[in-house]
C-alpha cells in the first residue's frame, strides 16, 4: 500500500473517532469547570444559568460550537471552550445529557394560559404548538437536535424567548425559534416559560 493511501486511512480513522459518540465518564472530569455555573450534574441552583441535565447530546454539542465561534455570544462563558476540541465537546455533551433534570413548580396563576399556548400554540397568530418540536412533555427531539425544554428555569426561558424575539440570540436554524418568538407578547413569554419550569 503506498504511503500516501495509508495516511489517508489513518486520517479517516482519527476523524472516525472524533465522530464517535462522546464518553460521559470522561466528560465528567472536564465539565468541573462548568459546575460552578450549572450545577455539578447540569442542574444548576440560579434562575439565569440554563439546566443542562437531560439536555439532548446533539443540541448540547451545537450550542457548544455556536457559543465557542461567537454565533451565539454568550458573555459569562468567554475564553471557557477555546481549548476545547471536538471530542472534549461531545464527552461534555453525553455526561450532562445522562444526569436526570430536576423539574421545577409552574406558577399557579400561569399555568392555564402557559399551557394552552404551549399545547395548541396561538392560532390567530400563527405561532405553532410548542409541542410539534419541544415534543407534548418537553423532551424535546434527540435527532433533531430540538432542545429539551421540560423542567428548565423560568427565567432563564423567558430570557431566550426575548432575545430570539430581537434577534439578540440568532442562531437557530431557518430562525424557526425567531419566527415564533416574534410573535409573542411579554406576557405570552411569561406564561409559556412558568409552564414550561414545571413541565415534564
Ligand atoms: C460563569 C458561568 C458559566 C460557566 C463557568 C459555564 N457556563 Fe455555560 N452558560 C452560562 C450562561 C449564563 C449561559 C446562558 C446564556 C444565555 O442567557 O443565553 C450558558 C449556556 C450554556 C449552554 C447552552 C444551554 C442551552 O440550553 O442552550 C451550554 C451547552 C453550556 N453553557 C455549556 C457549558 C459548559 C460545557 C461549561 C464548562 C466547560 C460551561 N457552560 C461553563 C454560564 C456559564
Ligand atoms: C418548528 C420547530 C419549533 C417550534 C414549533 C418551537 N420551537 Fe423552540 N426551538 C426550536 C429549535 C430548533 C431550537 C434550538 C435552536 C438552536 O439550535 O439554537 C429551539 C429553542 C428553544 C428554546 C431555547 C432552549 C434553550 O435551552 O436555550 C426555547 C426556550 C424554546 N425553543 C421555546 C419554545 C416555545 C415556548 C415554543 C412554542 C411557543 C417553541 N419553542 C416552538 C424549534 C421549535
Amino acid at each position: 500500500m503506498n504511503k500516501l493511501l495509508i495516511s489517508m486511512l489513518l486520517t479517516l480513522g482519527i476523524t472516525g473517532v472524533a465522530h464517535a459518540a462522546g464518553d460521559a465518564a470522561a466528560g465528567q472530569a472536564k465539565a468541573a469547570v462548568c459546575g460552578a455555573c450549572h450545577g455539578a450534574d447540569g442542574n444548576s441552583a440560579i434562575a439565569n444559568f440554563p439546566k443542562l441535565a437531560g439536555q439532548n447530546e446533539k443540541y448540547l454539542v451545537k450550542q457548544m460550537k455556536d457559543i465557542k465561534n461567537g454565533s451565539r455570544p454568550v458573555v459569562e462563558m468567554t475564553g471557557l471552550l477555546d481549548n476545547l476540541d471536538d471530542q472534549d465537546l461531545a464527552d461534555l455533551a453525553a455526561f450532562f445529557a445522562k444526569q436526570a433534570t430536576q423539574i421545577g413548580h409552574a406558577a399557579k396563576d400561569q399555568v392555564e394560559a402557559g399551557q394552552k399556548i404551549y399545547r395548541a400554540g396561538i392560532a390567530a397568530k400563527g405561532v405553532a404548538a410548542c409541542t410539534a418540536c419541544h415534543s407534548p412533555t418537553g423532551t424535546g427531539n434527540a435527532s433533531a437536535a430540538f432542545p429539551a425544554v421540560s423542567g428548565q428555569h423560568s427565567a432563564y426561558v423567558e430570557k431566550q424567548l426575548k432575545m430570539f424575539r430581537n434577534a439578540e440570540r440568532s442562531n437557530d436554524p431557518n430562525k424557526m425559534m425567531q419566527d415564533i418568538a416574534a410573535k409573542l407578547s411579554d406576557a405570552e413569554i411569561k406564561a409559556v416559560s412558568a409552564y414550561i419550569q414545571g413541565l415534564n
